[in-house]
C-alpha cells in the first residue's frame, strides 16, 4: 500500500511537472531568450574568428589569391622594362655609331649602357638570309650592346648559297679551310669591347669562312667571346672551338645554337643564363 502510494504520488508529480513545463508561457519565453543569447554568442565568436584569419592573411601576403595578384601585376612590368627601359636615363640614339656597318635600328645599342657589370659589349654577326641577324638584334637589344654586321665584299647570291651544287661558291669556300672571303667595312674600335658575341649560320657543320676572316682581323686578347649560331638542324658542334683556334688570349664561353623559330624569350633565357 505504501509503495503504491509512493508510485501514484510520483506519477502525479511527474505529470504536474510536465504540464508545468509545457504550458508555462514564462518558462517557454525564458528558454527562447536563452536560446537566442547562445546563438548570438556563437555567431559573435565565429565573426571574431573569421575576421582574425582574414586580417592575418592580408598582412602576411600568404593567401594564394594575393600571391597570384602580385605575380600577374608585376610580370608584364618586368618584361617591358627589360625590353625597353622607360626611364629618363634611356639613351638617345646617336649619330656617332662606334661601329661601321651598324643598322639604324640598333642605334640605341651604340650608347654607353652599363650592362654586364659595366662591360662594353659587341654583337658581331654574319647572316646570309636574315635568321642569325634576328637573333643578333635580340641579344644586342637586351644587352644594351653595339651591333656589327659582317658584310661580305661580294654579296652571296641564291646560287652561291646552293648547298646541293658542288660548284656553288659556298660549297667551294667550305671545302677550303684556308679560304678567307673579304669583309666590307670594319669594327671601328674593337679595343673598347670587353665581351664580343659572334653569330653565324651553320654551313656544312661549321661557321662560314667569312667568320674566320673576321676572327683573324682583330686582336681579341683579354676579351670574352661568346659564339652563337642558327641552323636548320645541326648543333653548334665544333664551330665555336674551331673559331677559338683562330684567336689568342681570349676567353671563349660555351655557345648556343638557335633554330629558325627562336623566340625573344628563348634568346633572353640564354643571355640570362650566361650570368655575365
Ligand atoms: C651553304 C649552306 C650550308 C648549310 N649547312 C647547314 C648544315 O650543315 N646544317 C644545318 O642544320 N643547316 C645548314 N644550313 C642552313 C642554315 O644554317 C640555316 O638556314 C641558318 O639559319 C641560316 O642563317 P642565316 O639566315 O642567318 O643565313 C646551310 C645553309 C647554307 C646556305
Amino acid at each position: 500500500m505504501r509503495l503504491m502510494h509512493w508510485q501514484e504520488s510520483w506519477h502525479r508529480t511527474s505529470l504536474k511537472v510536465q504540464r508545468t513545463n509545457m504550458y508555462n508561457p514564462f518558462r517557454i519565453r525564458r528558454m527562447i531568450v536563452m536560446k537566442r543569447i547562445v546563438m548570438s554568442l556563437l555567431m559573435a565568436v565565429m565573426v571574431i574568428f573569421l575576421t582574425a584569419c582574414g586580417g592575418n592573411a592580408g598582412q602576411n601576403g600568404n593567401s594564394s589569391s594575393d600571391t597570384l595578384d602580385r605575380e600577374q601585376s608585376s610580370a608584364p612590368a618586368e618584361e617591358s622594362a627589360s625590353v625597353q627601359p622607360e626611364t629618363d636615363d634611356t639613351p638617345e640614339p646617336s649619330e656617332d655609331a662606334a661601329v661601321t656597318g651598324m643598322d639604324s635600328t640598333d642605334a640605341a645599342g651604340s650608347q654607353e649602357v652599363p650592362d654586364a657589370e659595366g662591360s662594353k659589349v659587341l654583337v658581331a654577326y654574319f647572316s646570309a638570309t636574315g635568321t642569325t641577324k634576328g637573333v643578333a638584334e635580340i641579344i644586342a637589344e637586351n644587352m644594351g650592346a653595339d651591333i656589327y654586321e659582317i658584310v661580305p665584299q661580294k654579296p652571296y647570291t641564291d646560287a652561291d648559297l646552293d648547298w646541293h651544287d658542288d660548284s656553288s661558291r659556298s660549297t667551294i669556300e667550305m671545302n677550303d679551310r684556308l679560304c678567307r672571303p673579304e669583309i666590307n667595312g670594319a669594327v671601328e674600335d674593337m679595343e673598347q669591347y670587353d665581351i664580343v658575341f659572334v653569330g653565324y649560320p651553320i654551313w656544312w657543320g661549321e661557321a662560314p669562312r667569312i667568320v674566320s676572316t673576321f676572327m683573324e682581323s682583330y686582336s681579341f686578347d683579354g676579351k670574352t667571346l661568346i659564339p652563337f649560331c642558327t641552323s636548320s638542324s645541326s648543333g653548334l658542334g665544333s664551330s665555336g672551338k674551331n673559331l677559338e683556334k683562330l684567336t689568342d688570349g681570349a676567353q671563349w664561353m660555351e655557345g648556343m645554337r638557335f633554330g629558325g623559330g627562336a623566340s625573344e624569350t628563348d634568346v633572353k633565357a640564354w643571355i640570362e643564363g650566361l650570368d655575365l
